[in-house]
């Protein structure tokens, strides 16, 4: 018999360290394996079962996992972030694209093999967004999932049509085959820019908030690459952890989707820089806008509306702006510093 296991691949990012944590928390739980090209930091190392260092593109290696487990769910979260993309774009279709294809690949022949469809949670993002010009972005206020899905990013197009192949995979994959076989169980969150107090983000176009706070935590001085004035949603990484468990928690038979938006609080730069000197008096932040990676922000949306999540799986964010700084971020990321 092979062990019951929750896959994740990205694991060693942001949001893999947020999650690793939380399900060890939960506990009650089929052990977790986890899947990254860096191998998993040693502090959180002991609350998984295994962890495999591997690229999403070396299918042998896919293929034996499931040789070893059973995979029930996947947190697919490995990807290359917007900014960095944008210097490799090839590459990005090949990590962000052609390893979603590999994943949803083991997920199919893996819900074949148990006879039962594998859950396969997705974090997508605003940048599957573009807005043609800020006026445009303005007066379009929150918007919901099917308006202004043309994205200037190669990372946006990769999130978008990863969610159409999510789609594809759940409901129509090999539609002509004489014989029907369970399919996967797609689910996918659109991300806010995300803030953790642990970790900072890596090649991403919303950094500069997390940037911000982080730099002035450490009495390092800070240059914003984007204007005073540029906005786009936000989320603290409490609730992004959430957002994926509860969507991976709901039944099926809730969904009246399988993408959705989610989000907390939509502050301009200047708004974070005012709470960040708050909290951090002394903390010298600078603007010094770098244009092209502005175009980016700029054609991001100010909001997001996330109805169809809180009306299907009773979706809310726990912290607004205020208790996301007051609450969270602030008090981690100074303990976090202080060690
Ligand atoms: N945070 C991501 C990025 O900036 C957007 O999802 O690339």
């Amino acid at each position: 018999m092979r062990t019951k296991a929750i896959l994740i691949t990205g694991a060693n990012g942001e949001v893999g360290h947020g999650l690793i944590r939380q399900l060890a928390e939960m506990g009650d739980m089929p052990p977790v394996i986890v899947l990254d090209i860096r191998g998993l930091d040693e502090t959180i190392r002991p609350l998984v079962y295994e962890t495999k260092i591997g690229d999403i593109l070396d299918t042998n290696l896919l293929e034996n996992l499931i040789n070893e487990y059973e995979i029930v769910t996947i947190y697919h979260l490995a990807a290359l972030l917007s900014t960095n993309s944008e210097f490799n774009p090839e590459v990005a279709h090949r990590v962000n694209v052609q390893g979603t294809v590999n994943l949803l690949h083991l997920a199919t022949v893996q819900s074949r093999l148990r006879g039962a469809p594998v859950q396969f949670i997705f974090p997508s993002s605003i940048a599957i967004y573009g807005l043609p010009d800020l006026k445009t972005k303005t007066e379009a206020g929150a918007i919901s999932e099917d308006q202004y899905n043309a994205p200037t990013t190669m990372y946006g197009c990769n999130k978008l049509y990863c969610e159409h192949l999510g789609r594809y995979y759940t409901f129509h994959y090999q539609q002509l085959a004489a014989t029907p076989a369970p399919g996967v169980d797609f689910r996918a969150v659109r991300f806010p820019g995300l803030i953790s107090a642990l970790t900072t983000p890596t090649g991403g176009t919303s950094d500069y908030a997390p940037e911000m706070v982080h730099a002035a935590a450490q009495g390092l001085p800070y240059k914003s690459f984007v204007r005073e004035d540029s906005q786009i949603p936000f989320m603290v990484m409490p609730d992004a952890i959430s957002a994926l468990l509860k969507l991976a928690h709901t039944p099926a038979e809730n969904l009246s989707r399988r993408v959705y938006n989610v989000t907390a609080f939509s502050p301009t730069a200047a708004d974070i820089h005012r709470q960040t000197i708050a909290a951090f008096p002394g903390a010298e932040i600078t603007y010094e806008p770098h244009h092209k990676r502005q175009a980016i922000v700029d054609s991001w949306p100010v909001d997001i509306d996330d109805r169809a999540a809180r009306a299907d799986w009773d979706w809310k964010p726990e912290y607004d702006f205020e208790r996301g700084f007051g609450e969270y971020l602030i008090p981690r990321i100074r303990e976090r510093y202080r060690r």
